[in-house]
């Protein structure tokens, strides 16, 4: 059996990720290890656990201990290790940057380290793969025209988006100085089952069905390239097993779409699902509130790499994977009462402020890009 090291497995990404490949790849077994912050949750994964405990195993842990990672390394001798532990929100980035320091970067500099000396004691077989998930605000923000490219020049605007430029340098030199089988994926926003509701899809799908206002930044107008959280899965299996070490794979869900139009599809996607259509009850949640400092204007990948090269394509359709994503959301009150449960109000408080619509947010506003 193929072993797996997945880091952050318990977070969005990395839970959608190992449930694909556990049921896509029958022969493959993956170790998961998470630390467990307030965006991880480990019971995600419980019914696989349970099911075909020889084929997934949980580990809570640090990437930040190197001893604890190297002794799991030399145990478990995966033949790839995919890296998607992180800080990943922007606006708690705003609020408490070094955390994100700690993670995205000093985390991802201890992991490679421990990664490439173990890699090094084996003998550096040549099929051993480092997959490091990264994100397309790299790049920083476009204007109205042109997509990110892999060799567009780093620009980040956000603490979050600088960490994770950091991390993204530290992988690529480990490939070039060490020779270290790594490559790197920059991916546009994703949505779908299991995202923390701290971001924009699921936060205004849970405040639609509690009636609460829906605080859309600025003028709405920003944009983002929706990618569903399968489609991206699909395209990590393919970097691990067709890419090459030290490569750059942009992923994009060709489907942009403003913030704006993303909110009034979600609010008329639950008024027909709550038979609340009649008086737009829920567009007249919507508030336009305080930007948040440093807001990219626009993000647009071109995927052309990933598709001509490894043969890649995004195959949901947004409006329907939205859709499905609702109905996940409806269907799983449960796992939404759960991950809520924690420290989950006092975040939306410091964020939104008493009303929900950052009244009380202080920081200073800052130009749009
Ligand atoms: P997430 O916040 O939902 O999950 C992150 C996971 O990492 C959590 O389970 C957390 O417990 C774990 N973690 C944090 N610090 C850790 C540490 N020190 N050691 C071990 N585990 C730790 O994030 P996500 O949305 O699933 O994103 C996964 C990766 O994809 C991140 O690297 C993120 O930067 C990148 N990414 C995400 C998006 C997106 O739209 N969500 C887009 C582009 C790139
Ligand atoms: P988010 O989901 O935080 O992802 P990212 O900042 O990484 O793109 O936000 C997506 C877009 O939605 C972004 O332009 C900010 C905007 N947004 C709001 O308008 N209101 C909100 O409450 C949140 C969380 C985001």
């Amino acid at each position: 059996m193929t072993t797996l090291l997945v880091t952050g497995g318990a977070g969005f990404i990395g839970t959608n990720f190992i449930r694909h490949m556990l049921k896509t790849r029958p022969d493959w077994r993956i170790v998961n290890l998470d630390v467990l912050t307030y965006a991880g949750n480990a019971a995600n994964l419980d019914d696989m656990a349970r099911q075909m405990p020889e084929r997934y195993c949980f580990v809570r842990g640090d990437i930040n201990d190197s001893h604890r990672v190297m002794d799991l390394l030399r145990n478990e001798r995966p033949w790839a290790v995919v890296h998607f532990a992180a800080e990943s929100h922007v606006d708690r980035s705003i609020l408490g940057p070094l955390a994100f320091v700690e993670t995205n970067v000093t985390g991802t500099a201890r992991l490679l380290i421990a990664c490439r000396q173990v890699w090094e004691e084996s003998g550096r077989p040549a099929d051993f793969r480092f997959v490091h998930v990264s994100t397309d605000e790299v790049y920083g923000s476009l204007g109205p025209e042109g997509y990110f490219t892999e060799t567009t020049a780093y620009d980040p605007s956000s603490p979050y988006s600088a960490s994770k430029a950091a991390s993204d340098h530290l992988v690529r030199a480990w490939h070039c100085t060490y020779g270290f089988p790594a490559m790197v994926t920059n991916c546009s926003n994703n949505y779908g089952p299991y995202q923390f509701p701290e971001k924009l899809i699921p936060l205004m799908i849970l405040n639609i069905l509690e009636e609460k206002p829906l605080p859309v930044y600025g003028d709405g107008a920003n944009v983002r390239d929706w990618l569903y959280v399968v489609d991206h899965c699909e395209a990590l299996a393919t970097v691990l097993e067709k890419g090459a070490p030290g490569q750059t794979y942009n992923i994009g869900g060709g489907a942009e779409r403003r913030n704006i139009d993303v909110v009034q599809q979600l609010c008329s996607l639950l008024d027909d699902r709550l038979d609340r259509r009649g008086d737009r009850r829920s567009q007249r949640l919507i508030r336009f509130v305080t930007d948040r400092p440093g807001h990219d204007r626009r993000y647009a990948i071109d995927a052309a790499k990933i598709q001509h090269e490894l043969g890649w394509r995004p195959r949901f359709r947004f409006e329907e994977a939205l859709a499905d994503t609702v109905d996940w959301y409806l269907a799983n009150g449960p796992w939404v009462d759960f991950v809520r449960s924690g420290d989950y109000r006092r975040w939306i408080e410091t964020n939104y402020g008493p009303d929900g619509t950052r009244a009380a947010q202080t920081v200073k506003e800052h130009p749009t890009t």
